[in-house]
């Protein structure tokens, strides 16, 4: 078979290397990929956004299988056009994308269905959103409707600070048309959890939970990233909880989607939190999160191709999907001033990093320059150990973090330690 990988982070180069051990594969080619991705697929540079591009290509590339990763491809509805001529996917319709794109859908959706979640109002003018948020309790969170790489969430501990969010997102318009409506949310507190879920719209099948750490620095402090770092299984998940989702919170999303006509297959997202009232959703992702994945999918038993075809073709009820019984820590390594300005094109020399037992180095921001890797991205490196037991999993990943170097090189030192 050849495939087809959109996207190049490395959520992508966790993806592609599992892909690859499949028998059935003969070829994978990735848009635009990575330095990593760049040893196990042909990786040809057009951009994960451009859907006329991805679709010329994976029609002149004989392309079997196509696996759509990122948000912004699925939002452009790159499934609904390769699937239109022919090309199986795995990720969802543009229409079912939505319950990531648009979070005043993801809301909506959640009220309707009584799926559990925080209090929230909509606003589309600056001066009603303003008043409200001079007269509401803080902390308050305040949230863009669309898209915005994962920094279109303030969580506000003061007007001032709730001021600043509202004017850049509606007056400054920071995240253009993402911010043009946005949703002030009431601030729920407890640990947070990812779970991801394969879906084919009949079946849903949990993954191993997560922990993400969305903060910048140390002790969850500075603006959210994309994620610092993950643990996986997440300790605060236990079966009693796991149980109470998939009831209240996991069928009944399903349901809601093929209720509302946009089916969902592919990977989705819950990001929870579990308040002092029960696991409630914080978001919906439509994909695998980054660097979620890199931690959860290396405890994959089950094979992920067959796993992934088996959701296109809404057969998954016939594959057990198994997890093995063991932890992960995945370690971010960015780049500094990440998530704001950074410099890239410094080489990173990995040392002996990948010999350490358990651990596997998914590049996120790397390319190829003069034959050697050089940083390309705010997120450079997710270096990932499997080991027996979490306290094992994170002394394996700072001892290969430490082996790692770049100009700039920066990383949180207390991934997981909230768990131990
Ligand atoms: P999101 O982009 O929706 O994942 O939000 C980013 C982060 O902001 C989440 O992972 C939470 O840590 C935080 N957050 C979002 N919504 C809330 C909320 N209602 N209460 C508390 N924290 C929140
Ligand atoms: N790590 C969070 C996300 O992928 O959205």
């Amino acid at each position: 078979m050849n495939i087809l990988i959109i996207g190049g982070g490395g959520r992508e180069h966790v993806i592609t290397k599992y892909i690859a051990r499949n028998p059935k594969v003969s070829k994978i080619y990735a848009l635009p990929g990575n330095g990593g991705i760049s040893n196990l697929a042909e990786c040809a540079s057009i951009s994960a956004e451009d859907i006329g591009g991805i679709v010329s290509f994976a029609k002149s590339h004989a392309i079997d299988f196509a696996v759509v990763a990122p948000d912004d491809p699925l939002a452009l509805g790159a499934v609904d056009r390769l699937e239109e001529i022919g090309i199986k996917c795995f990720g969802p319709t543009q229409k079912a994308a939505q319950i990531e794109s648009s979070k005043v859908f993801a809301k909506s959706l959640m009220t309707k269905y009584h799926i559990p979640t925080a209090k929230f109002e909509v606003f589309t003018e600056i001066d009603k959103a303003l008043s409200y948020a001079a007269l509401n309790d803080y902390p308050m969170v305040i949230k863009a409707d669309g898209l915005a790489k994962g920094k279109g969430v303030t969580v506000a501990e003061n007007f001032q600070q709730a001021r600043e969010a509202i004017m850049s997102c509606m007056r400054d318009k920071s995240f253009g048309a993402s911010g043009e409506r946005i949703i002030i949310e009431e601030c729920l507190k407890g640990p947070e959890v990812t779970v991801l879920a394969f879906t084919d719209g009949k079946t849903v099948v949990p993954m191993m939970s997560s922990m993400d750490h969305k903060r910048a620095y140390d002790g969850n402090k500075g603006p959210n990233t994309g994620g610092m770092g993950v643990i996986a299984p997440n300790p605060f998940y236990t079966p009693e909880i796991a149980d109470f989702c998939m009831k209240r919170i996991f069928l009944p999303t399903i349901e809601a989607m093929n209720k509302e006509g946009r089916t969902f297959k592919g990977c989705l997202y819950f990001g929870l939190m579990l308040t002092n009232d029960g696991p409630k959703v914080i978001e919906y992702n439509c994909r695998f999160g980054d660097p979620e994945a890199e931690a959860v999918l290396p405890l994959m038993e089950t094979d992920l191709l067959d796993v992934m075809m088996a959701v296109r073709d809404e057969r998954l009820a016939e594959i057990p999907v198994k997890f093995r019984d063991a932890s992960s820590c995945c370690v971010v390594c960015a780049s500094s001033g990440y998530p704001a300005k950074y410099l890239t094109g410094y080489t990173i020399d990995f040392g002996d990093a990948e010999a350490v037992e358990g651990v596997e180095i998914f590049h996120a921001g790397t390319k190829i320059a003069d034959g050697k890797i050089v940083t390309s991205g705010g997120r450079v490196l997710a270096v990932n150990a499997v080991a027996d037991d979490l306290a094992t999993a994170r002394d394996k990943a700072y001892e290969a973090v430490g082996k790692i170097t770049f100009e700039g090189m920066r990383y949180r030192s207390d991934i997981g330690a909230s768990a131990l």
